[in-house]
């Protein structure tokens, strides 16, 4: 396909997602009044209703997830970027999901070397990229087993990295290809969003993201940042920095 049909049909997708987008806010609005009216009736009639409000509201909710997911996609986001302690950053991230990974018996683990409190970037775009990439890697460690989910973060020269790594199921093979795929996913309930997003920010950022897995061992995402994306020897630097921080750290 040509890149003006592209281009066309991605503006297309845009303007039609975008349509969709203040119906879908008034069905939710909506349906939680009616869903405050039918909690104050205890009638069988009213109960009943209530279950199909609820159902009701659960699709709609992820009708606008992904709608609101693919307007951020298929647009972009403006930076803001501002000077960033990476460290605070992903301590405040695992603090948040402290919580939660106790429940699933998995131990959180931050490893950090070098100066992190210097980086530009847009911090709310970066954590929610490190959210999505920390909650797969907790999705992929079954809790009866548990393990363990590590943060590392690096500064090396002009270049940050970021890895996550789990001990999860890793990922077969056949779909290596598909991972930053809109809309793969292999859970019940996925979106298939939180890849393609990260990648996205990443890549806004002037950086790049990579991975390796092993079926059974686990997973480790590997972000390369450049410290300040409007330095222009910025990307020659992510050019020639050595894709093994494991040697380094
Ligand atoms: N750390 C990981 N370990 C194993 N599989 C993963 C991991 N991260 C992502 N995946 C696989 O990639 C798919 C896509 O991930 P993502 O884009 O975040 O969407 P979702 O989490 O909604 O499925 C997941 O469904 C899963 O199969
Ligand atoms: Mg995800």
């Amino acid at each position: 396909m040509s890149r003006s049909r592209l281009e066309f049909l991605g503006s297309l997708a845009g303007g039609l997602a975008h349509e969709i987008k203040n119906p879908l806010s008034t069905l939710k609005l909506t349906l939680q009044l009616l869903e405050e009216d039918m909690r104050k009736d205890d009638s069988a009639l009213a109960r009943r209703s209530l279950r199909k409000i609820e159902v009701l509201l659960r699709e709609v909710s992820h009708m606008d997830e992904i709608v609101q997911n693919f307007l951020h996609f298929a647009r972009g986001h403006d930076l803001k970027l501002v000077q960033t302690d990476l460290r605070e950053l992903i301590m405040e991230l695992l603090e948040f999901l402290g919580a939660e990974a106790k429940a699933r018996n998995i131990e959180l683990r931050f490893d950090y070397l070098g100066r992190l409190d210097n980086l530009v970037l847009d911090a709310g775009l970066l954590r929610q990229a490190l959210l999505n990439l920390l909650k797969n890697a907790l999705d992929a460690i079954d809790p009866t087993k548990g393990g363990e989910v590590i943060v590392r973060a690096f500064v090396r020269g002009d270049v940050a990295g970021i890895e996550v790594i789990d001990t999860g199921c890793g990922i077969a093979p056949a779909n290596h290809e598909r991972m930053f795929r809109p809309y793969f996913t292999t859970k019940k309930g996925g979106t298939g969003m939180g890849l393609p997003m990260v990648r996205r920010i990443v890549e806004e950022h002037g950086g790049q993201i990579t991975f390796e897995s092993e079926e059974g061992k686990g997973t480790r995402f590997l972000i390369l940042l450049p410290v300040d994306p409007g330095k222009h020897d910025a990307l020659q630097a992510m050019v020639a920095v050595d894709n093994r921080p494991g040697d380094q750290a």
